[in-house]
């Protein structure tokens, strides 16, 4: 019998090959049977490499069967997994079935390093090879990042952060291990790739992932998408749990916590999305919790507000509310700690002033914080708060605008106290280079996690920065671990903690206080404990910071909420108000606008009927 004929007209047979009319039959009908049907494709012919066993036949299971299926069925496709589950096995069988058996498919694997890409392609590679030759179609390209068919279907795999990936428009694009690019990358993959994909006719998207943390987290969000009502892209969720793949129970689950523990089976066995990534952040968890718990006491307590009390500018033009706490005691010593900003409404210059008397018990007692005041403004009110408290050591760093609010500080008002961490050319302020920062950090987390230390925090937004303070993605490079705020959070209350925290490390607190108790670690280090209260203060400076205008008005406000009587209590604030207004020499301030009251018409302005202002041309007086 001459089978000679039918040779050619399948796919890849040897060239001499000679094979009978049932063999001949049976290879079409599976051909046609494996392009139909992707479990059977995978169940019969796709080989997959084992620890144990070497190179074997895979059985799917049932939920990788359903994870195949999806893949095939849906165009945008979002995987929640465990570990080890199989699901990257998943997308190569379902990437080879498709170039295998569909011409023009243009694949790629996005992986989070080329490594890992390469492995996979690896695993695409090996399960080809070990196809029989007459399910094979023909291989024009063939090397460790790709593969190109006959039939002109190519998969390729690429490290996420490459810039070759986004020049390759792919139809189906698979990122694996997404939710662990770094969001920066995340993003910019997303909105270089996303665009062509969806633009293509069956344009498809796998995504598939172990959870890893929710704050800035794209593939989080895309989840979350998925999940929820504004799924205005039709992402398709997938979720295959630990007890999805065969051999893993509660024994499994008990040694697998044993050996890794609660917090990593949570998150990568149990697929549970941890509220952040917690291990980023500076401040452990537990410790922000506990400055939680601790406004919630001081809330019951009625100490949480404090004083609002105001600073009223030079030219009297502009008034700005500071927060007291406790006013100035002098048998306390203090430090301040400030951050400038540029005054342009996004970042705020902050000045915080904190007892440092008793390093088990550092308080925050007096706070400044605006995102919309100059650079010259705010050097006035941290001299004015300062004075408050008798001039104490004051820190901040010294880059462009710190250095600005130093010369401010020294040159327009006398202040003396300024730390010296600078260099030769700029000594004032401290001066954070690449290492400083670091040290000053981790100095910071040792400090809130050693016993003997601890701090009263009264200001929330502090403790809510806390929260997104984070270690610094540096992308592989192995750099001082450095923390920022995350993307559109904030940092400046934080950092005015971090500097101050950075003066009472035990190798530097000798410089600037008089350490009179100090306490042992019980790893053995001594730091100080007990710094000699008010050791630097003059009579003068006690008195000029008694008379201060942000102690008497503390004082003030005291007075009144002990008065209960309503009336008494208005005649006393009006002649608190006129006496501060007499001794500190101006007029007490008030919006302008309350202050056009009838007596104070004369000219330029213009009463209609109703009584209200019309035409507002400015005071003229
Ligand atoms: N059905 C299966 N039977 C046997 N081994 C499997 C099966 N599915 C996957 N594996 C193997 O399990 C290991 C993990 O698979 P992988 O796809 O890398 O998982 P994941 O991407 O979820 O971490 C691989 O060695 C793979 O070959
Ligand atoms: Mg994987």
């Amino acid at each position: 019998m001459d089978t000679r004929r039918y040779v050619y007209s399948i796919k890849k047979i040897a060239e001499n090959e000679i094979i009978t009319k049932e063999e001949y039959a049976f290879r079409l009908n599976e051909i046609a049977k494996c392009k139909r049907d992707i479990i059977y494709f995978a169940n019969t012919y796709f080989k997959i490499l084992t620890m144990d066993k070497g190179i074997v036949q895979i059985k799917l299971y049932k939920k990788q069967e359903e994870l195949l299926k999806f893949f095939k069925d849906e165009n945008r496709c979002i995987v929640l997994s465990a570990r080890q589950s199989g699901k990257s096995s998943m997308y190569t069988i379902y990437l080879l079935w498709l170039c295998c058996f569909f011409p023009e498919k243009r694949a790629m694997i996005l992986a989070n390093k080329a490594a890992t890409a390469i492995e996979i392609m690896s695993r695409i590679q090996m399960g080809y090879e070990r196809l029989p030759n007459w399910l094979k179609p023909r291989v024009i390209v063939w090397n460790k990042g790709q593969i190109m068919f006959a039939n002109k279907s190519e998969i390729r795999g690429f490290a996420s952060s490459s810039d070759a990936a986004r020049g390759f428009s792919a139809n189906v694009i698979c990122l694996d291990e997404f939710a662990f690019l770094p969001k920066n990358i995340a993003d910019k993959l997303f909105t270089s790739i996303y665009p062509v994909v969806s633009s293509a006719k069956n344009g498809k998207i796998i995504i598939v992932s172990t959870p890893n943390g929710t704050v800035e987290n794209l593939y989080y969000d895309l989840w979350q998408q998925a999940n929820g009502m504004n799924n205005n892209e039709g992402w398709k969720p997938f979720e295959m749990h630990w007890w999805d793949v065969p051999g893993r129970d509660e024994k499994f689950k008990e040694s697998t916590i044993a050996s890794i523990g609660e917090r990593r089976w949570a998150q990568e066995f149990a697929c549970e999305f941890l509220s952040d990534a917690e291990n980023r952040k500076l401040i452990p968890d537990d410790i922000i919790e506990k400055f939680k718990k601790r406004i919630e006491q001081y809330k019951a307590d009625n100490i949480l507000d404090g004083k609002t009390v105001q600073i009223v500018s030079q030219n009297q033009e502009k008034v700005f509310n500071a927060k007291v706490w406790k006013p100035f005691d002098q048998t306390r010593t203090y430090l301040a700690s400030a951050d400038v900003a540029e005054g342009t409404g996004n970042d705020s210059s902050v000045l915080n002033i904190w007892d440092v008397t008793d390093l088990s018990n550092i308080e925050q007692v007096a706070k400044f914080s605006d995102n919309n005041v100059s650079v010259v403004e705010f050097a006035f009110i941290c001299n004015k708060m300062c004075e408050a408290y008798a001039n104490p050591v004051f820190i901040v760093e010294n880059n462009a605008v710190g250095s600005g609010l130093i010369d401010m500080l020294r040159m327009t008002y006398g202040y003396s106290n300024i730390v010296r961490e600078g260099n030769k050319n700029n000594p004032y302020g401290i001066r954070s280079h690449s290492s400083i920062k670091p040290k000053a950090c981790m100095w910071v987390r040792d400090m809130f996690t050693t016993a003997g230390f601890d701090w009263v925090i009264k200001d929330y937004s502090l403790i809510k920065e806390m929260e997104t303070f984070v270690k610094k993605e540096t992308l592989g490079k192995t750099s001082n671990t450095t923390y920022q705020a995350l993307q559109n959070a904030h940092d400046d209350q934080i950092v005015t903690l971090i500097w101050a925290a950075y003066l009472l490390q035990p190798d530097l607190i000798d410089r600037y206080f008089v350490v009179v108790e100090t306490f042992m670690s019980s790893l053995g280090i001594i730091y100080p404990k007990t710094l000699a209260p008010g050791v630097e203060y003059t009579n003068e400076e006690i008195s000029k910071a008694q008379n201060s205008r942000i102690f008497r008005e503390y004082m003030n406000e005291k007075i009144l909420d002990e008065i209960k009587d309503e009336n008494q209590k208005e005649k006393q604030a009006t002649f608190n108000k006129r006496m501060l207004d007499k001794d500190f020499g101006m007029e007490y301030f008030e919006p302008a606008v309350d202050r056009f009251d009838k007596s104070n018409v004369n000219g330029g302005y213009f009463i209609d009927g109703d009584g209200t202002w019309d035409d507002f041309d400015g005071p003229s007086w």
